[in-house]
Parts: C-alpha cells; structure tokens; sequence
C-alpha cells in the first residue's frame, strides 16, 4: 500500500465498494463494449450507437477501457469472469482491422488495455499479433520530416496531414511494448522521437500544454497550435494536460530518460497548482469562471499521474504528489462516484470537450483511470501502459 492510516482505511473501502459494484455491472454489461450510459444503462458500441454521441462505432477510441477494466478486476479478485469479458471485447475489436483506414493513431488507447494486457497475463499470441499488427498501424503513421506521429485522418475538405495532439502520448507506449517485446528498435526509436517533439512543441514553458499542433507535413517545422477540446487556442484544456502529464512518465517508465521525468513534473505542478479548493477539475483551466463547466475525467487521469510521479521520486517528494491524488480521488469518491449496484455507470461529471454539449455525462474512461488509479494506490496493481 502506498498510503497509511486513515487514508489506508478510505482505499479498503473504495476497494469493497468497487468490488461490490463491479460484480453486478461486469454481468450485465458482459456482451457491450461501453461508452457512457443511458438512463442508468451502459449503451453498446459493438451493435449501434443509441446514446447519440458521436461515435467511429467499433473503430471508436474509447473501446479499449471496458477491456481494461476487466483485466484490472481480473488482476484483483483472480475471477475468470472478468478474463473471459475482457477477452470477448478484444475479439470484438478484430472488425477494426478490416477497415484500418477508421482506425488513426489512437490504437494505443484501444490495444494496450486489450490485447497487450491479455499477452501479458495469459501469453495468448493471437493478442500479442493483435498487438503488434496495431503497433505497426501506428508507426506507420510517423512523419519523418517533423518527428511526429499523425493524429486523425481527414475528413472531407480537412487537410490533417500536419496534426499532432497531446493525446497521443497515451499510444505511443504501444511502440515502447512493441520494441520490448520484439527486440525491433524501430518502434522505441519512432516513440522517442515523438515523445521529444512533444516536449519542445506541446509543453508551454509554465507546465501547461498544447491540445493540438500543426506542423508543415512536408518540412517540419510547427506552424500553429489550436485549442482543440479545450475553451480555445492557448488555453489549458484539462484533460490533454492529463495526457502530457501521466503520458510523460509513460515514457519515463519505459525509456528511464530523466527529461520525461522532468517534464512530467512540471506539468504536474501547473496542474497542482490550479486544482480548485473544492478538488472538482474544470474543462479547462482558463476556463470563464461561469458556466462552471467541470471534468472528473481529467481528475482521474490527473490522479494516475502523479501517484506514478510519487513512485518515482524519492521519499521526501512523493508525499507532495500522494497529497494531490488522494485529494483528487476522494473528492471524485465523496462527490462524484455513484455507488448504487442498481445503475452502471461509475463516475459522473465527465465532458468531452468546451465546446460540445455532452458535458457532465458518465464516459466510460472516467470509470476506468478512478479504477486504475485505486489500484495504483493499493501498490500491487496491473500495469497496462
Ligand atoms: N483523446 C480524446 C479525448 O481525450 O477526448
């Protein structure tokens, strides 16, 4: 355990909870690859969209998590139904080969909670196929002149061929796994090289980052930056700060190179540093203060991060990190987890972007980093990135 006392006594009663409420959820979600919920009902996005968001259908970037959340409660109780619901949702995502050209560079968000995690429980080598066929889809995507991994594809009249977002540090731990497992340089070589364009043209000089950069595709070289999900350009979008953030020591974990450190701590004291009194995390830190748009997503995300910046700092510095975690996560347990077995939802409050009106709605990875970040703080946890 990585906490103590009174904090010790609050992680064992999320984990009773979790349990609890994961039991009777995983049985009537088993055959859904979830997004958000309706009326209290996970939607399902392997059959059709009824929610209404917008959504890439099997191809959507979220549809790892539900994945991930059976192998966190697999790794925790040791029940093979969990197993078995992960492992049902990872052959579901097999569709999305057929029509690679719906899949972009979030492959990492949808395979490394699936099908790397299976390999790395069960060394099953169809998912460790699985794996590397979409590690190699993402490394496809490199751009060569500007050292950096494409984000989307276009859409019609769109020209992204020079798009690169924050997100992206979450995916390229694919390639960290694929070099890793293969012994092939290539993947780890393509993952620094973004990892170091980030640092230079997404992480402002206060902590704060870029959602979106454009660079000149052909020569390189940034030629604008945007506010993508965030209130607007130059702004601090909160969950892409969560990105940069925990997607640094993603890259410090697998690399060991002391400047992802660095660079994870300092967005992580910007981020400390404008946690609101009240521990609820808004879209977007500079924000207007009304609406007081909020998003518990980020809260989550944000608390992974800095328990694995505690992990990795020395005993005099981690309590800093710990201290924000905890105040974070509790806050998200007191105020924004719905506990009832009766509905299957977990975390509310969740937003997709500023300007979209699915705020403050359940989001399936919400559900997923509260899980993993307990987990984290228990010590003993299944690490899938
Ligand atoms: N990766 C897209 C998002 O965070 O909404």
């Amino acid at each position: 355990m990585l906490v103590q006392g009174k904090d010790r006594e609050w992680l064992e009663s999320v984990i009773v909870k979790l349990r609890m409420k994961m039991d009777r959820v995983s049985e009537r979600s088993k055959e859904k690859i979830p997004y958000t919920t309706i009326d209290g009902r996970h939607d399902n996005r392997i059959v059709d969209n009824p929610s209404g968001f917008e959504t890439d259908g099997i191809c959507w970037w979220t549809n790892g998590f539900w994945g991930g959340m059976m192998w966190l409660m697999h790794h925790e109780t040791g029940l093979d139904k969990y197993k078995e619901i992960a492992a049902y949702s990872e052959e579901k995502l097999d569709a999305c080969f057929a029509e690679f050209d719906g899949l972009h560079h979030d492959v990492g968000f949808m395979w490394l909670p699936t099908s790397v995690a299976n390999y790395k429980v069960t060394g099953n080598p169809l998912s460790r196929r699985r794996a590397l066929h979409a590690a190699n889809l993402l490394a496809g995507r490199f751009n060569l002149a500007g050292g950096f991994i494409r984000a989307w594809n276009d859409l019609e009249g769109s020209d992204t061929r020079g798009w690169a977002i924050v997100d992206c540090m979450f995916n390229i731990p694919l390639l960290y796994w694929a070099t890793e497992e293969t012994g092939d340089p290539r993947f780890l070589q393509i993952a620094m090289k973004h990892a170091d364009t980030a640092m230079t043209a997404f992480v402002r000089p206060d902590g704060s980052v870029n959602h979106i950069v454009e660079f000149d595709p052909i020569h390189g070289g940034v030629v604008k930056t945007y506010g993508g999900q965030g209130c607007e350009e130059g702004s601090s979008w909160t969950r892409g700060q969560t990105w940069a953030l925990y997607g640094f020591m993603m890259s410090y974990i697998h690399t060991g190179k002391e400047e992802y450190l660095q660079t994870a701590k300092r967005i992580a004291h910007y981020f400390m540093a404008n946690i609101p009194e009240s521990g609820l995390v808004p879209i977007d830190f500079r924000q207007p203060p009304e609406p007081a748009y909020e998003d518990s997503t980020a809260a989550a995300i944000a608390a992974c991060g800095l328990i694995e910046i505690a992990k990795a700092v020395g005993e005099r510095e981690k309590e800093v990190y710990l201290r924000a975690a905890l105040k974070l996560l509790k806050t998200l347990d007191e105020r924004r987890c719905d506990w009832s077995g009766d509905v299957d939802h977990l975390v509310t409050h969740g937003s997709e972007a500023y300007h979209n009106p699915n705020r403050h709605t359940p989001i399936i990875y919400g559900d997923y980093y509260f899980m993993e970040a307990v987990f984290k703080l228990k010590g003993d946890d299944l690490y899938l990135w």
